[in-house]
Formats: structure tokens, sequence, C-alpha cells
């Protein structure tokens, strides 16, 4: 099977799982990672191969959706590209960057070995900044039954995976231990770019959830 083929049929695939989705990880999410991940990837001269069936299949089985197993989104991937004979080294590469992609916590690093998962780790992240990020987080606070906020508790910076994956107390605080950390987090210079942008959307949000919060405004 051809590369343009084994795109269109993991598409059809993807939107076929992820389609109706109500937490923030439907099929309008990953057509936006898809989107920026390969104009990223244009800028930094990466593998477009790689970054777009990367970008595709990124959020097919999400730990935190697939009861806390981390190895089931790599493993369904590697599962879909292997029936459709895709090099072992592709699905390889593709199977690496959907393990590392995942924010684990402010104290603790998130490196990509290569390129390609460094462009589609600047998408997904982007995704959840700016107005998108915003409704996105409040999408799966909902869902997680987190509170809006609660000022009794203030954010947490997790210094491991285990403390970050229980969740945030608030989905306020959730900006204070992952949102607002990215921007300086991001690996590209096309992310760093549209990360300030969308950082300031996030500022000026909570600026104003602050000061309707204290009736200020
Ligand atoms: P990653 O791509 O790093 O794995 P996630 O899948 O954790 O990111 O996040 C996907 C979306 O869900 C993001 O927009 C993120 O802000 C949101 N999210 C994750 N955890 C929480 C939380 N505890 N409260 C609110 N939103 C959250
Ligand atoms: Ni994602």
């Amino acid at each position: 099977m051809d590369a343009s083929q084994i795109i269109l049929q993991t598409a059809d695939r993807v939107q076929d799982l992820l389609s109706g989705e109500g937490t923030g990880h439907d099929w309008f999410h990953i057509e936006r990672v898809r989107r920026t991940a390969l104009a990223i990837a244009r800028d930094e001269a990466a593998d477009p191969f790689i970054v777009e069936l990367a970008a595709l299949l990124h959020d097919v089985a999400d730990w935190k959706f697939a009861g806390g197993d981390h190895e089931a989104g790599p493993r369904q991937a590697r599962a879909w590209l292997e029936s459709l004979d895709v090099s072992a080294a592709a699905i390889d590469h593709v199977c690496g960057i959907i393990a590392g992609l995942s924010f684990k916590g402010a104290g603790v690093p998130t490196v990509m070995a290569t390129l390609a998962g460094r462009c589609v780790q600047d998408a997904d992240r982007l995704d959840a900044l700016g107005a998108i990020g915003i409704a996105r987080a409040f999408a799966y606070g909902g869902h997680k039954g987190q509170e809006l906020y609660d000022p009794a508790v203030p954010p947490t910076p997790h210094d491991s995976f285990e403390a970050y994956k229980k969740g945030s107390a608030s989905t306020i605080n959730h900006f204070y231990e992952k949102l607002l950390l990215l921007q300086d987090r991001m690996n590209t210079a096309t992310g760093k770019r549209l990360a300030a942008a969308r950082h300031q959307v996030m500022e000026q949000f909570l600026e104003q959830f602050f000061a309707e919060w204290d009736g200020t405004r």
C-alpha cells in the first residue's frame, strides 16, 4: 500500500473511532493537530509521513481513557499499522512518538527523541492552549467532575507522573499545573511563536475570570 493510501485509511479509521467524543479528544482535535503538526513539519523539514501518522493515531487509546494503561495507545497504533503493512522502522518511530507525547507533571521532563516527534508534540500542546485550550480544559474538567475553581485549594506543581495522574482539584488549577507551563516547553520555533500568542489569550481569560469571581469587573 502506498503512503497516501495508508494515511487515508488511517484517517478514516480514527474518524470512526473518535467522532463525537465529548472530552476534547474528538476527531476535530485530531484534525487540528494533524494540520498544525504538518505545518510545523514543513518549517522544520521533518518527515511528513511519520508526522501525519503519529498525529492521526496519537489519541486512539489515551491512558486517561484506557483505565490508566500507558501501553494501550502505542499497542493499538502498532496493531493498526501492522495490518496496513507499514515498515517496521516507521511503526517503531510512530509508536515511540505516541508513547512519549503526554505531559506528565510540572517537574517531569518529557523529551522527544526525534524531530518528527517534536513537531507532533508541539501541535498537540498548541491545541491545549488559547481559546480552544480553555474550552477543552473545561470540557475535560466537566467530564471528570472537577470543580471550576476552589480558592481554598492552591495548584500543585506535580513532581511525578503518579501525582499528576490523580488530576487537578479544579480546572482553574490545571492552568497553573500544566497549561501556563507549556509555552516554555515548546520544541520548535514555529511552536514557540504560536504558543506565545495562545498563552496571552489564557492570561487574559484568567484575569477576567478572577475579576468576575471577586465581583470587581
Ligand atoms: P496530553 O496531550 O499532554 O496528553 P492531555 O490529553 O492530558 O494532554 O490533555 C488533553 C486536554 O485535556 C487538554 O486540553 C488538557 O488541558 C485537558 N486536561 C487534561 N487534564 C486536565 C485536568 N485535570 N483538568 C482540565 N483539563 C485537563
Ligand atoms: Ni491530543
